[in-house]
């Protein structure tokens, strides 16, 4: 596919790329999508986003216009959006390109989705580390109230009398900010830490008022399915093969590790693995051999060295015994990867940045990291890995033990290194500890 559209304005070589001014961004014809928006009715433009059955793009894929739909009547009183840019998912680049080079484009997508939903109030929550993208996220917010998209006067120079305030808000740097309710927590000024649901935050949410979290790519998405319609997006992409729902349109997937060309690409989901690796990336590093890959962030767990033709969409989970898409920013691992080394280093990631509400996930990341760096060093045995199994099995939403997904993210990546490796693991296991039977 060569077409690009959340993309449109972003060119593929890297050096030739800028942001993006709101004059520019006029220029090519930008806003003209929010206009187009504003002339039809708040439920119209939920009824398209509903019927692309555009899926969120932030890592669990829930469908974007049903969740529009949760909330109540609007009453008068304040509704928020929450914009979803803390992307500090290993791996994960995506919603930076946006930001970087186009991010008028997520502005726009922001300006109607506020309308669709009837919410007067957008927070942008951008990733504490990220100062860069906070200045060009804050001057793109300035010149969208200097171009009259957002203020008092009502949308868009008062085209409509809805208006919308929108407000930049850095995190600190945790990367459990990222889950939608630890990130209202974070917006109200408190720590961190993800809130027992439900309620949905649709319907209390930030402040305790009715509020829709949104990543920013699936708001780049809006804005192209309001302006080409859903048929349009329903064109690109692919039916489900396992009968769930379906994985429609293109989708950013950020390429890293042992590839010649690690960038963002968009690609019409249902796309191999392969595919993205040798046509976009530019090949394996070196001509060396596909070992495997992180599916789409740390969280989703690997896709193991039988599995290069996997196909990026929706249904990756079920058929690749995977957690799921996640994000789809793929990092890839060749033939000399130490894949212990791999689970170690995910397991610190879990262990430093669980929040330490739940028990299961505290005290089970601690272990996890503790039994790996074990057998790492080759003091570990067979009963370490097996009770590194148990451990990581026994936490998460799924079990049903935990409050967030953090942890479900730690025992998918761990379960599927140990499971789909197996033997490297075992060949670092103390031989005398093998040989021991009860
Ligand atoms: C530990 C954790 C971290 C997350 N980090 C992000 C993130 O950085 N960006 C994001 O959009 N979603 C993240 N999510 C998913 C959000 O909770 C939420 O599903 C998403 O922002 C909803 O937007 P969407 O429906 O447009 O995808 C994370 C979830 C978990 C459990
Ligand atoms: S699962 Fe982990 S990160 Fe999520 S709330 Fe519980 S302790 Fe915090």
């Amino acid at each position: 596919m060569s077409e690009r559209f959340l993309t449109r304005n972003i060119p593929a070589k890297r050096e030739d790329r800028k942001t993006l001014s709101f004059d520019d961004y006029v220029a090519t014809g930008g806003y003209g999508t929010l206009k187009k928006a504003l002339l039809m009715s708040p439920s119209e433009v939920v009824d398209i986003v509903k019927t692309a059955e555009l899926r969120g793009r932030g890592g669990a894929g829930f469908p974007c216009g049903l969740k529009w739909t949760f909330l109540p009547e609007p009453d008068g009183k304040t509704r928020y959006l929450c914009i979803n840019c803390d992307e500090a998912e290993p791996g994960t680049f995506k919603d930076r390109l946006l930001v970087d080079f186009d991010p008028h484009s997520v502005i726009e997508g922001i300006a109607i989705a506020c309308y669709a939903c009837q919410l007067d109030c957008a927070y942008f929550f951008m990733r504490g580390e990220w100062a860069t993208q906070a200045k060009i996220m804050q001057k793109a917010i300035d010149e969208a109230y200097a171009g009259g998209i957002f203020g008092s006067q009502g949308l868009m120079h008062g085209s409509s009398d809805f208006a919308v305030e929108c407000t930049l808000h850095r995190g600190a740097g945790a990367y459990i900010c990222g889950e939608e309710t630890a990130l209202l927590e974070a917006v109200e000024g408190k720590r961190g830490w993800p809130r027992i649901k439900p309620p949905f935050p649709a319907v209390k949410g930030l402040f305790g008022r009715p509020t829709i979290i949104n990543n920013v790519e699936t708001l780049a998405a809006v804005g192209q399915i309001v302006e080409r319609g859903a048929d349009w997006w329903q064109s690109l992409g692919c039916k489900s093969s396992v009968g769930g729902p379906a994985s429609y349109g293109v989708k950013l997937m950020g390429v890293s590790g042992h590839v010649n060309n690690p960038d963002v690409f968009e690609i019409e989901l249902g796309t191999t693995l392969r595919t993205l690796v040798d046509e976009y990336a530019g090949g394996m590093k070196g001509g060396r051999q596909f070992k495997g890959a992180i599916a789409g962030g740390v969280s989703m767990g690997v896709l193991g060295p039988d599995q290069f033709d996997a196909e990026m969409d929706f249904d990756i989970g079920p058929k690749y015994n995977v957690m799921g898409l996640g994000t789809a920013c793929p990092t890839i691992f060749d033939e000399g990867t130490d894949m212990v080394a791999v689970a170690r280093n995910i397991a610190r990631f879990y262990k430093n940045e669980s929040c330490g509400q739940c028990t299961p996930c505290r005290e089970g990341a601690d272990w996890i990291y503790k039994l790996l760096c074990r057998i790492e060093v080759g003091d570990g045995s067979m009963k370490d890995l097996d009770q590194l199994l148990e451990v990581a099995g026994s936490m998460g939403i799924m079990p049903g033990t935990t409050i967030c997904g953090l942890s479900d993210g730690n025992s998918w990546a761990v379960r599927t290194i140990v499971n789909k490796y197996r033997s490297e693991f075992e060949d670092r296991c103390k031989p005398s500890l093998v040989a021991i039977s009860p």
